[in-house]
């Protein structure tokens, strides 16, 4: 896959800011935007640089509408592990974003099928995604959709691979490790809103954030590897308009 561009940074924070600027810029030429936003570990340097540009080059996000990539099942937007709180945290409370215009789904909702299918109907209702920004799982994931023999094209409720769900949640896999419990289908947090193959593929631009050693093997095969299911970031090879913004680290040889 050739890119529209390639972006290599020396570090997390460099591939955080350089993000951070293609957003901000982005933001400055259409100030009603449709984002896509991430979570996760890698996005933060993202969103520290989006406030310090917001309060800098006074980037009015009044008009911005934000939807996330994804949201557990049954956490309230107050539970520390929710994506509500995380984007409180390191976006929402920095820059002027109008309540209103952030949407996740609504990990409380009484029935998730539901749920899932209003926040697909909500985000065509915004006249579909502008630019989104997308993280990538050690796994291929993007939001939520795991390796598998099928994807979903629009939001849904998806269950998260064993591995991703270690990853994310290093201290419960430990609890249930030290208590023999090999079962981890009925632990908290197996599931999660996200959006689908479909909704993140009919962006109109992409921005595929990805740093550090773990992802150089996944960066790699999802540009230059086989366009297949079991690897859900190597979909993006089918979408002409993917911006790649790494780090050294996440590089290794995804430029050539
Ligand atoms: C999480 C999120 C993804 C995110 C990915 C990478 O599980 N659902 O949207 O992109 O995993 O996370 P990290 O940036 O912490 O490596």
């Amino acid at each position: 896959m050739k890119p529209a561009h390639l972006y290599v940074e020396a570090d997390h924070d460099g591939a955080g800011r350089m993000a951070a600027r293609l957003v901000d810029e982005a933001i400055h030429i259409k100030p009603e935007i449709v984002l896509a936003l991430p979570t996760g570990t890698t996005p933060v340097p993202m969103y520290r640089q989006l406030a310090v540009l917001h309060a800098e080059r006074r980037t009015d996000w009044s008009r911005v509408t934000t939807f996330n990539l994804d949201e557990y099942v049954g956490v309230g937007p107050d539970h520390p592990e929710s994506y509500t709180h995380y984007m409180a945290t390191q976006l929402f409370s920095r820059v002027n974003l109008p309540p209103e215009r952030r949407h996740l789904p609504d990990g409380l909702a009484p029935e998730p099928a539901a749920e899932a299918r209003r926040y697909e109907a909500a985000i065509d209702d915004a006249g579909g995604i502008d630019l989104a920004v997308l993280g990538v799982g050690v796994n291929g994931h993007l939001g939520f959709n795991e390796p598998g023999v099928e994807l979903s094209g629009p939001a849904h409720v998806a269950t998260l691979a064993q591995e991703t769900w270690r990853r994310n949640f290093p201290n419960l896999a430990a609890a249930a490790a030290r208590m023999g419990d090999t079962d981890l289908a009925a632990r908290p947090h197996r599931r999660a809103y996200t959006m689908g193959i479909g909704t993140i593929l009919q962006a109109r631009r992409i921005i595929l954030l990805a740093t550090g050693d773990a992802k150089r093997e996944i960066v790699r095969r999802a540009l230059h590897g086989p366009v297949t299911t079991q690897n859900p970031a190597s979909l993006l090879q089918l979408h002409t308009q993917v911006i790649v913004v790494l780090d050294r680290a996440a590089a290794g040889g995804a430029a050539g």
